[in-house]
């Protein structure tokens, strides 16, 4: 305690009145959402056992949707496919929470969320333990100087190819056509095999499957098309 909190208890009182609160989806995390939303710690943890963990059977199937946002294709997916699981990946606090209320408010039982940065996948799965990825509208960085922030480049692919099993897929969109551009060219030299490619999903054959995200319709509005890239992993 320094001299003049000591002499003056005003001085104290004001200091921790001007300490910021914690954050309440910090909070949620580990209270009302603790069993549907595993941190930074535990993740890595969970690395080759999520099924187990999860009280999943071996064989069930597991998707990863990296960067889930406010959660609508995430609770979306997870309802749509009730004999499958949902991960959703992301690093902030407040779209990690509104993922997994948005899911639990569906009635869904198939999702978790987990707090980690994607570009650390090989931490949390092992080989062959994910089926199909998701990665919609990831963050484009749109500057030169900041392309190495970009998260998929030919090492994280190489690390993902290998985490996901044989006959399961990657898709990515996004509304950024040097971004896509830049995603196509890294697929080509990865073991990914495309097998949909579109610069305007929206007016292509895959248009009635498609879901539009939150990031999506946001830049249709815009009038921007939205790309599509699907690859398998053989
Ligand atoms: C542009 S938003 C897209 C959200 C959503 N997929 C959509 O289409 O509406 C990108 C999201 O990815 C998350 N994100 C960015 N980098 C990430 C990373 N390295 N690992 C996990 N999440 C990440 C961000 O916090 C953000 O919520």
């Amino acid at each position: 305690m320094s001299i003049m909190s000591a002499l003056n208890p005003s001085v104290r009182l004001v200091r921790s009145r001007t300490l910021p609160s914690p954050n309440k989806y910090v909070l949620m995390m580990s209270n009302e959402y603790s069993s549907r939303v595993i941190d930074e710690e535990r993740a890595p943890q969970m690395k080759g056992q999520w099924r187990e963990s999860l009280g999943l059977m071996a064989d069930a199937p597991l998707d990863l949707e990296i960067g889930t946002g406010n959660g609508y294709f995430f609770a979306h997916y997870s309802h749509q496919n009730p004999q499958r699981n949902l991960l959703g990946m992301e690093l902030k606090f407040k779209p990690l929470i509104q993922t997994i209320k948005r899911s639990l408010a569906f009635g869904n039982t198939n999702s978790w969320a987990v707090r980690y940065h994607a570009s650390l996948i090989k931490d949390l799965f092992s080989v062959g333990e994910l089926n199909n990825v998701f990665i919609y509208f990831p963050d484009p960085w749109p500057k030169k100087r900041h392309f190495k922030n970009r998260l998929i480049n030919l090492e994280f692919l190489t690390a993902l190819h290998t985490l996901q099993k044989p006959g399961s897929f990657l898709e990515i969109k996004t509304d950024h056509p040097g971004y896509y551009d830049w995603i196509v060219e890294r697929l080509e030299p990865s073991p990914y095999r495309v097998i949909r490619e579109s610069r305007d999903l929206h007016k292509s054959e895959w248009s009635n499957e498609n879901f539009q995200t939150h990031f999506e319709k946001l830049w249709t509005s815009k009038g921007l098309p939205t790309h599509l890239v699907r690859a398998l992993r053989d």
